[in-house]
């Protein structure tokens, strides 16, 4: 519902702002002056821009989580005679809670919810339009993490390096490679999050971490070496109090040489 609300007050601010880019244009000579239109927010040059601007962002990325788009907040279209149209974008995404390793397509994860300390990101893109279709020039992007603060029981995010959290981390994936149904010995990749929580008896820990497969088997007992990362599995896990409670998503191998491939695009 908030979401919707939000999509009804940015439609009317860029309505406001396409009235005003009428003018402008109108006002333009016809002819070499590049003309500058704003169409509205939720027309389908928007959408179909902001898509582009949404598969790009969860693409470009080989850690962290993916990121819906939340709202289109301004889109400006400029038209020259003798190039491509460029679409200048201002695009408001929310964290999910699928990595960026995970196939599920975005549409379906779940964003993550406030009162786990969301991560928002404002990004400004630059698209062009060319005969192939429309592609990624430039984008520039920063994040914010908003959170419900100051309630008791609630999960508070502590930083990467903490100790006990860390410590949650190393037990829950050595249980996790002695047990798993792969027969398969992981390696940790990254991690995504960590939190606790006060509780009677003191803070719980909460952690989501990325792996990657190595070589070895469970039983190995060995100098254990992360798969090429074009051809390993990986994971993501989520491990709760003990090491025994963690659970695992696995996800089969990326293609990174599309990643390798969209790296080399400017950063605004
Ligand atoms: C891109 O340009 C083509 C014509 O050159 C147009 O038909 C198409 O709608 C444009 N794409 C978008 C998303 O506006
Ligand atoms: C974690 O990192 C911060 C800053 O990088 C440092 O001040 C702090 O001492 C570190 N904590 C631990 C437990 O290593
Ligand atoms: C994994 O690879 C490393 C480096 O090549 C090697 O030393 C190690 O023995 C391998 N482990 C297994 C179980 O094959
Ligand atoms: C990993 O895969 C890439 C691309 O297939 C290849 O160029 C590279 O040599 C591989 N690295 C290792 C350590 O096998
Ligand atoms: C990876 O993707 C590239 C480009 O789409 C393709 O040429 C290549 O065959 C793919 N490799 C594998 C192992 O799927």
């Amino acid at each position: 519902w908030l979401q919707v609300i939000r999509l009804l007050f940015s439609m009317q601010l860029c309505t406001t702002l396409t009235v005003l880019g009428l003018l402008v244009t109108g006002s333009q000579a016809q002819g070499l002056m590049p003309t500058i239109s704003l169409p509205p927010c939720d027309s389908p040059e928007a959408e179909a821009a902001a898509l582009v601007a949404q598969g790009f962002l969860n693409t470009q990325h080989t850690h962290g989580y993916k990121y819906v788009l939340n709202q289109i907040d301004e889109i400006k279209i400029v038209s020259g005679p003798l190039q491509a149209d460029t679409y200048h974008l201002e695009l408001d995404f929310l964290e999910t809670t699928c990595h960026v390793l995970d196939p599920t397509p975005v549409s379906l994860c779940p964003v993550r919810q406030k009162i786990n300390t969301a991560v928002e990101a404002d990004c400004d893109f630059v698209l062009a339009n060319t005969t192939q279709g429309l592609s990624v020039v430039a984008f520039k992007c920063k994040t914010e993490t908003e959170s419900e603060g100051g309630c008791g029981g609630c999960l508070q995010l502590v930083p990467l390096n903490d100790t006990d959290g860390l410590q949650l981390i190393e037990t829950s994936l050595d249980h996790f490679n002695k047990n798993n149904p792969l027969n398969t010995k992981f390696a940790l990749l990254e991690i995504g999050r960590m939190e606790s929580q006060i509780v009677s008896g003191g803070p719980r820990y909460f952690a989501e971490y990325a792996i990657i497969g190595t070589n070895c088997t469970s039983q190995d007992d060995d100098i254990c070496i992360p798969q090429n990362h074009t051809v390993a599995i990986h994971g993501l896990c989520l491990a709760e109090g003990s090491a025994n409670r963690v659970n695992c998503k696995i996800f089969a191998p990326v293609n990174t040489t599309l990643l390798l491939h969209i790296n080399a695009i400017q950063l605004l």
